[in-house]
């Protein structure tokens, strides 16, 4: 095989194997998020053996539908597939920026010291609330091309990740909220029942 064939060969795959897909909002997005009631959001999700073009493929039909509901990340079980699969990007102004995506994710270590902040989820839209989680965490996964990889993380970033892995096993950011007089307004208000809530805050 020539040089400038394998470097070809090389970028094809590479162009392949890339998960970016257009930051626009779609008229219909692939998948269809689940919302709070819903027992496909309670589920612990499988770890995923093998990171394949399949798996690549949901990662950019995940990330079509993260952008279109305009959120920063989105989990497989949101969108009814209970693997370990999570798509974040906090960056939804800059095209070229590549999202994060997390395979198999594990938590290492997490910070004593502990942030307020306040959290929403697409599958809970328009309510918003208070949760208390670590400030920073160090995590383990695989990327879209199954490598392993380690990232410490703190602000944003840092409540985006413990927020989408507690997607993974069947948890939702109103289970920990506190403020339960808050809760169950904020869940009359935008049409969502008290009972779907399974409180460990
Ligand atoms: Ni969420």
């Amino acid at each position: 095989m020539s040089r400038s064939f394998a470097q070809l060969a090389r970028t094809e795959v590479k162009k392949k194997a890339s998960v970016l897909v257009e930051k626009e909002p779609l008229e219909t997005p692939p998948l269809e998020i689940h919302t709070l009631g819903n027992d496909a959001l309670r589920q612990h999700a499988r770890r995923i053996s093998k990171v394949d073009e399949t798996i690549r493929e949901l990662t950019r039909d995940m990330l079509r539908s993260m952008y279109t509901a305009k959120g920063i990340g989105l989990a497989a079980p949101q969108v009814g597939i209970n693997q370990q699969l999570l798509v974040i990007d906090i960056d939804h102004e800059t095209p070229t920026t590549p999202p994060l995506v997390l395979i198999n994710p594990e938590v290492i270590t997490a910070s004593a010291s502990l942030d307020t902040y306040e959290e929403g989820c697409l599958s809970i839209p328009g309510v918003y609330l208070d949760v208390v989680r670590p400030s920073t965490v160090k995590v383990s996964f695989r990327d879209e091309m199954g490598r392993p990889r380690k990232m410490n993380v703190d602000g944003l970033l840092a409540r985006v990740i413990q927020h989408e892995m507690d997607h993974l096993d069947g948890v939702l950011f109103v289970d920990r909220v506190t403020d339960h007089d808050g809760l169950d307004k904020e869940l009359d208000d935008n049409g969502f029942k008290s009972k779907d809530v399974r409180s460990i805050g």
